[in-house]
């Protein structure tokens, strides 16, 4: 899945390499000292904890040695096809193989700092092939594999074991951010896929806001899901990152990008935004089209998008088609979100993916609203979940978040 790339392990990267003191094969733990020794970030025992845990997997990962995963050719079944598919399987005889490194799930409430703690961790992993991936944009490549999967091969009646051995043969780490269940369909997918995955020995690492027991529970189809449970657990240790700080709190706040109350002044000071962003270009209509979907976009003008709130999400749109959005439009403006009550879980839940898609991609996001962040969906079904939208959101109004999407590699300079 070389095609995912993820700006965030950037970052890290970034600032990994401000640790000059550091030795060149340091661990995940000598990392974390080192940035708290000079003072880029406050020490916390908690972290402390999951990064010596993150550090056994280090060290154990430098000794593993993974069996060469050779993807199935799908298309033509030659005798020597199945005999060189089969080879690695032979060779290492899965009893005779001693068990792989456990895999770490870092799990805790928002801004605790378990996103630092994986880059740190996925910037020194001794793998030649590892990759870093928001869940969100894996299982939209996942989906979009599968169906190109059936398309090529139409006789095909199982595309997710070929599909589990590319991706184990690009990557033999997978660090997943935020992993989430949202819909049943990725449910009854990613059972199979990480059962498939661990039987190729790949190690995940993934954080979470959710614990694996409550993943995809109280929702139809919850029962069916157990097994999936069942199958983390047996591979990965849950970490628990929960420390007194929220980390993202407390920054020093922009006044401009989340205007409260929705009125004639909050759109005057979003069409200064809009002026100032798309200069040079005039307003018009964009058709986006991906994955043999197209998504009109009223207002665009240069890098920035306008929307009315209803017009994205009172309408069924999803992870796929905010991706669309957030990589086609460094600015999003977003005019009169109202407040949402208990009976507007639809519209919360798809406002939440849309923060997540342009979090994700490092957007600059203005917005007038009828409450802040906080007050927004303070009561309804996925109200809890709608905690760390509102915690991204005080960060994506942060002086820090505008300073780095105008940063060289900030979502404004990229082609
Ligand atoms: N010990 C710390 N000291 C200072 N800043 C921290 C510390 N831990 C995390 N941060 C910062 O706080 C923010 C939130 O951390 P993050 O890893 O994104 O949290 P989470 O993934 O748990 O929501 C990040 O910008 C991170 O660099
Ligand atoms: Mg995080």
């Amino acid at each position: 899945m070389n095609a995912i790339n993820d700006n965030s392990s950037d970052r890290v990267s970034d600032q990994v390499s401000a640790s000059a003191v550091v030795p060149q094969d340091a661990g995940p733990l000598a990392l974390y000292e080192a940035r708290v020794a000079e003072g880029l970030l406050r020490p916390d025992p908690d972290q402390e904890r999951v990064a010596r845990r993150l550090d056994r997997l280090w060290t154990e990962l430098k000794t593993y040695r993974p069996p060469v995963v050779v993807p199935e050719p799908v298309r033509k079944k030659s005798f020597l096809a199945s005999v060189v598919n089969r080879l690695p399987a032979m060779l290492h005889r899965e009893e005779e193989m001693a068990p792989p490194p456990r895999g770490v799930y870092i799990v805790g409430r928002v801004g605790r700092g378990k996103t630092m703690l994986m880059d740190l961790f996925f910037s020194c992993a001794p793998l030649a092939k590892k990759q870093r991936i928001h869940f969100l944009s894996f299982m939209q490549e996942v989906h979009q594999r599968l169906r190109q999967l059936k398309l090529e091969n139409p006789g095909m009646s199982d595309p997710i074991p070929p599909l589990a051995k590319t991706i184990a043969a690009d990557a033999t780490l997978l660090c997943f951010d935020e992993f989430q269940i949202n819909d049943i369909a990725d449910a009854m997918i990613l059972g199979r896929l990480f059962q498939a995955l661990f039987r190729e020995r790949v190690i995940i690492v993934a954080t979470s806001n959710t614990v694996p027991g409550d993943l995809f529970q109280n929702r139809p189809g919850a029962d069916a899901f157990k097994p999936f449970i069942a199958i983390i657990h047996s591979n990965l240790d849950t970490e628990t990152l929960d420390s007194e700080t929220d980390y993202r709190r407390g920054r020093e706040q922009d006044d401009t990008t989340w205007v409260v109350p929705a009125d004639e002044t909050a759109r005057h000071r979003l069409d200064k935004v809009v002026m100032r962003y798309g200069e040079g270009h005039k307003p018009q209509e964009v058709t986006l089209e991906f994955s043999g979907r197209t998504l009109p976009v009223d207002h665009a003008q240069g890098p920035v998008a306008r929307f009315d709130f209803t017009s994205l999400c009172s309408r069924p749109l999803g992870p796929g088609d905010f991706l669309a959005v957030a990589k086609r439009f460094p600015v999003v403006v977003i005019d009169d979100i109202p407040a949402l009550g208990p009976d507007d879980a639809n519209v919360a839940r798809r406002f939440i993916t849309l923060i997540d898609a342009l979090y994700d991609n490092g957007n600059l996001l203005f917005v007038s609203a009828d409450a802040t962040p906080d007050q927004l969906f303070p009561a309804g079904e996925g109200a809890d979940a709608f905690a760390r939208t509102a915690s991204r959101l005080v960060e994506m109004s942060s002086e820090s978040w505008l300073a780095r999407a105008h940063a060289p590699g900030g979502c404004l300079s990229r082609p």
